[in-house]
């Protein structure tokens, strides 16, 4: 049996799965990209191997994605996160049409036809203003894990207007609203409802096509969900592996250079 990995180096965060010849995910690992990229992908690739005693040998084929892609130095080749999103996504819930990746720089809209192939895509700008980054910055002003962010959020009832678009003055304008009386989960469920009618914006430029399924790290915030579903007005899909899509996607092409280089020998074998 061989394994094929997938390891995607994110700008904020390094994922790595490993799956077997029936495609089903065996090991995945998350870790901090920080400052050293070619040791987050060793790093994240290894805790994969340890989690389940995996000998690296039998690892036949890895792919890099992400935007450190290039670093994953003991990769066999790269392919950009986008396919790998959409490939992924598609794996995981396969009436996929559109994908909305929201990691900690970027958020990419991307549609994929019904075989997981990229048919359009758009991502925001240089600025990380809608994206896992703006709600860090809220996260920290406002003193809350970043896991409880979306739950936090969600009592609100009467969100605050959030008119900034910058991550760097994300945390003035929040700490401002404190400042003038403004609960926090107003000011929160604000930050959630300007990030997603911003993504919304991105969506609707590859056009929205059910199913929509949400992937990248700020998938996890239960916050982000709804309000990414109350703009757009439709459910999305997502699942605990959503945020390792990109890796999951990588090593789903991994493991089809597997089985096709083997597909001229194996036919040989049985002409023969
Ligand atoms: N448990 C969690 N709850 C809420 N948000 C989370 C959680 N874990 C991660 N995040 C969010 O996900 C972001 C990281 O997501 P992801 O790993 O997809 O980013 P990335 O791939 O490194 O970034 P990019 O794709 O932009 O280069 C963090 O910035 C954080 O906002
Ligand atoms: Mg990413």
């Amino acid at each position: 049996m061989a394994y094929a990995a997938g390891v995607d180096v994110g700008s904020t965060q390094t994922k790595a799965v490993i799956i077997d010849e029936d495609r089903n995910v065996i090991s995945r690992a998350l870790i901090d990209t920080g400052a050293n990229v070619v040791a987050a992908a060793e790093n994240a690739f290894r805790q994969c191997l340890r989690e389940k005693d995996i000998n690296p040998e039998e690892v036949e084929y890895v792919v890099g994605t992400g935007y450190g892609r290039y670093r994953v130095t003991f990769g066999n080749t790269q392919v950009t996160e986008i396919s790998c999103h959409g490939r992924g996504a598609s794996h995981i819930f396969p009436n996929t049409r559109t994908v909305v990746d929201m990691g900690g720089q970027d958020t990419k809209a991307i549609r994929v036809n019904s075989t997981g192939e990229i048919e359009d895509f758009c991502m925001n700008d240089k600025c990380a203003a809608g994206t896992g980054r703006f709600l860090g910055a809220a996260a920290v002003a406002l003193d809350i894990p970043l896991g409880e962010l979306g739950t936090v959020a969600l009592k609100s009832d009467k969100p605050t207007r959030i008119s900034t678009t910058c991550t760097v003055f994300a945390e003035s304008e929040v700490l401002s609203w404190l400042g003038k009386g403004k609960k926090i989960e107003d000011i929160l469920w604000g930050v959630h409802k300007s990030i997603a009618s911003r993504s919304v914006s991105l969506l609707r430029r590859v056009g929205i096509e059910e199913e929509i399924t949400f992937t990248g790290g700020v998938s996890r915030n239960v916050g982000m969900v709804e309000s990414l579903e109350q703009a757009i007005g439709a459910k999305l899909n997502v699942s605990d592996d959503c945020h390792y899509c990109g890796a999951l996607g990588a090593a789903l092409f991994a493991m089809d250079n597997i089985l096709a280089s083997r597909a001229p020998h194996d036919t040989k074998e049985v002409t023969a």
